[in-house]
């Protein structure tokens, strides 16, 4: 079952301003959900405008060193859907990496992405930090898993080193008051966040899938969510329902003492609003 937990609201975290001249800014974008189609709409909303739009904003706002993409790259199953994510990620200059969502085909995904495209679990360094990147996907299913294998992997792999550590996958290790996401999240996420509670050096996992802000404590470990670079689902609603927030990302300032603050940015509106009435998709 995935774990239970108190969430708070998206205010920040100090944000960008506490940064040192060594700390390292990462930015976390997710479920863009783009389509072949430049003009390709979620529930009435252009994808691809979405993503673009909140990737500019990004650049400008947090300047960051790297990037990740956490998952629901593309909707369609379409190789054009990854190149056109491919070329906006490789044009920013940065380090990206990216993670497959439930409505990702990694055959496709690795076959564009490359090295970038990363599970089962795989870990980069990023300065001090480390970051390990978890597919937490089942086939054919909404929801997620961790293998017994992956968390065996995870368990030696954090072992290996003391430096600051961010996990990331793409479902919800806990609840977070969503009831019809709730069943979606990660069906063992208990156990993934007490791995990550056993080692101290693990400060915060990463998730998308939930289209919105979400951020949590428990003893030291945050679990943060994210708002998508599309469409936005509701906080605390019981069913389907869409939010009148507009995309966004979160940004993490990565410090060497191994600290971290975090914040979510938004764009001023959506680029174009989606079906507001939709009641699923
Ligand atoms: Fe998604």
């Amino acid at each position: 079952m995935p774990a239970t937990v108190t969430r708070s609201c998206e205010a920040p975290a100090k944000g960008q301003e506490s940064a040192s001249p060594t700390s390292l800014r990462l930015v976390q974008l997710t479920d863009p959900h783009l389509f072949r189609d430049p003009e390709g709409c979620l529930l009435g909303m252009p994808t691809r405008a979405g993503f673009e739009a909140v990737l500019a904003l990004a650049l400008e706002r947090s300047r960051p060193h790297a990037l990740v993409v956490t998952g629901d790259l593309v909707h369609d199953e379409s190789l054009a859907g990854y190149r056109v994510l491919r070329e906006r990620l490789d044009a920013t200059g940065l380090p990206w990496f990216c993670v497959a969502g439930n409505h990702d085909r990694w055959s496709l995904m690795r076959q564009v992405l490359g090295a970038r495209a990363l599970g089962p679990i795989e870990l980069r360094e990023l300065g001090h930090w480390r970051l390990v990147f978890l597919d937490s996907r089942l086939p054919g299913e909404t929801g997620g898993r961790l293998s017994a294998e992956q968390l065996r992997a995870l368990d030696k792999r954090l072992a290996e080193g003391r430096a600051p550590t961010l996990i990331l996958l793409h479902h919800h290790p806990a609840l977070i008051g969503c009831h019809w996401l709730d069943g979606m999240g990660v069906e063992n996420g208990a156990e993934l966040i007490a791995l990550a509670q056993r080692h101290p050096e693990v400060r915060a996992i990463l998730f998308g899938h939930i289209h919105q802000a979400f951020s949590a404590q428990l003893d030291g470990l945050s679990l943060l969510g994210a708002p998508a670079t599309s469409v936005q689902f509701l906080p605390h609603s019981p069913t389907f329902a869409l939010d009148h927030k507009p995309p966004g990302y979160r940004e993490l300032c990565l410090h060497d003492t191994g600290d971290f603050d975090t914040r979510i940015l938004r764009l001023a509106r959506y680029p174009s609003a989606p079906c507001f009435a939709a009641q699923g998709y």
